[in-house]
């Protein structure tokens, strides 16, 4: 069913991915899912960040993340600070205004409603800032 899946998505047969959404495992569904993570951001007066790992898994491969960027794959499980973004790691190491657009744009990554907790939310509808 899986690699079924992988091939679907290979040719771009998007009407069936949605089928396959809905019954391969959670961590694939995830993929393409919104991540909200909310250990820090709130209790520091910033809204949740929403990190929409769909938009970057279509642009990147999943390495340059889950291991030469050292992102750890669950949602929720990497201690991320703004200093160690503005110094070029994690989310900074692309949102450097080289890359991708530079850290001083706050609310395009802090765009979660306020109380939303660290997690995996949605399929691969979500559509990053401005929905939450
Ligand atoms: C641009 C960086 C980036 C890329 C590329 C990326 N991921 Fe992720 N991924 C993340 C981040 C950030 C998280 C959330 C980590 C956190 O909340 O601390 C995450 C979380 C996950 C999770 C955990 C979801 C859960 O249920 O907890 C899985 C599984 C995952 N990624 C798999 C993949 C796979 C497979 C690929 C490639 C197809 C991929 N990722 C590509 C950054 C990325
Ligand atoms: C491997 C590079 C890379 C990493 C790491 C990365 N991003 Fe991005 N991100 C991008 C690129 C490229 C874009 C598209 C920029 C553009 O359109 O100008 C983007 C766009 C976005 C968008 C806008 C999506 C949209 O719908 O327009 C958000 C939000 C975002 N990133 C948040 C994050 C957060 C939060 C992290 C860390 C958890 C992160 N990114 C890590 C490369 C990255
Ligand atoms: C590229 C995405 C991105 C941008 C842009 C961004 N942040 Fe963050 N920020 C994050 C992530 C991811 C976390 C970790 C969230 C958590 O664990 O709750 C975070 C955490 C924080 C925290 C709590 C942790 C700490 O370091 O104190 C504060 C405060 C914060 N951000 C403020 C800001 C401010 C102010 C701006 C704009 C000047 C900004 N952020 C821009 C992604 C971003």
């Amino acid at each position: 069913m899986k690699s079924l899946c992988n091939l679907l998505r290979k040719i771009g047969a998007l009407s069936l991915v949605s089928f396959c959404l809905a019954t391969v495992p959670a961590t694939t569904q995830a993929e393409y899912a919104d991540i909200v993570i909310n250990r820090q951001a709130e209790k520091n007066g910033m809204r949740p960040v929403v990190f929409p790992h769909w938009f970057h898994r279509i642009r990147f491969r999943c390495k340059v993340c889950h291991a030469e960027l050292g992102f750890k794959m669950r949602a929720g499980s990497n201690t991320i600070t703004m200093t160690d973004i503005i110094e070029g790691k994690f989310c900074g190491a692309c949102h450097n205004n080289d890359i991708a657009w530079s850290p001083e744009n706050c609310d395009l990554c802090h765009s979660g409603k306020p109380g939303l907790p660290t997690g995996v939310f949605g399929g691969h509808e979500t559509s990053g800032p401005g929905r939450w």
